[in-house]
């Protein structure tokens, strides 16, 4: 998979991508991330990007030249599969919109700033329109890098059969459920006995029961058929 993410704020995303499971992904070679400054791409003095809304208003807006200008470049060398706008009126974000996306090659990830991109780039190249809740962030950069993680963890070989994305709180429709390492006892409380007896099958049974539990106390939503 190969990640570009279009930003005017390139900064923020140097570490998230740098550390831990994403870092050892890109030196796997499972994962290119490249990150694009937006200013980069501006035919304009002062590498302007954003402007004043039409209209009125508060608030700047994504001027178009840049940003077709670096998709434009980024598409010269390659096909890509989405061109993924983060908003926080895009759809919500989930892990069957992550799967979905996991199994794609090419991906551009565009992060709004300000009011947003001037609307004529969403429909001119924008895919997916994606929102990882319902909050408004200053910008699409921290918003970008949690989809890419979440993007990122399911690729085969990025994460060890100890650590497997199968048994995710979501992938299942459930929540996950409840773990315990060492001590057995921490200050009198006790880890439950069936994850000390060895007995495999039984210990499934109780990981499905909690996780079951735990969904239908925290998240009856996710149990509803729709
Ligand atoms: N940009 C600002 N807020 C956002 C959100 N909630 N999701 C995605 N992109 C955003």
């Amino acid at each position: 998979m190969r990640l570009d993410i279009i930003t005017c704020l390139p900064k923020i995303l140097e570490s998230p991508f740098d550390q831990s499971i994403l870092k050892r992904a890109q030196q796997k070679g499972l994962v290119e991330v490249h990150v694009h400054d937006l200013r980069d791409y501006s035919p304009f003095k002062h590498r302007q990007v954003d402007d004043y809304a039409y209209g009125g208003g508060a608030g700047m807006v994504l001027m178009t030249e840049p940003i077709a200008r670096c998709i434009r470049h980024l598409s010269e060398a390659r096909n890509y599969d989405a061109v993924v706008y983060m908003t926080p009126d895009g759809k919500r974000f989930d892990q069957p919109m992550a799967n979905q996306l996991s199994l794609l090659k090419n991906i551009i990830l565009l992060c709004g700033h300000y009011k947003g991109v001037d609307e004529r780039i969403r429909e001119k190249f924008v895919t997916h329109e994606i929102s990882i809740g319902d909050y408004v962030l200053s910008g699409g950069e921290l918003a970008a890098a949690v989809v890419a993680d979440a993007l990122i963890r399911l690729l085969p070989g990025v994460l060890s059969d100890e650590t497997s994305a199968l048994t995710d709180s979501f992938q299942d429709g459930l929540l996950a459920p409840p773990v315990y390492t060492r001590p057995a006892d921490f200050e009198g409380m006790r880890v439950p006995d069936i994850l000390l007896s060895g007995h495999e099958a039984a210990i499934e049974q109780w990981r499905y029961d909690q996780a079951l539990a735990r969904t239908r106390e925290r998240r009856p939503d996710l149990l509803k058929e729709d």
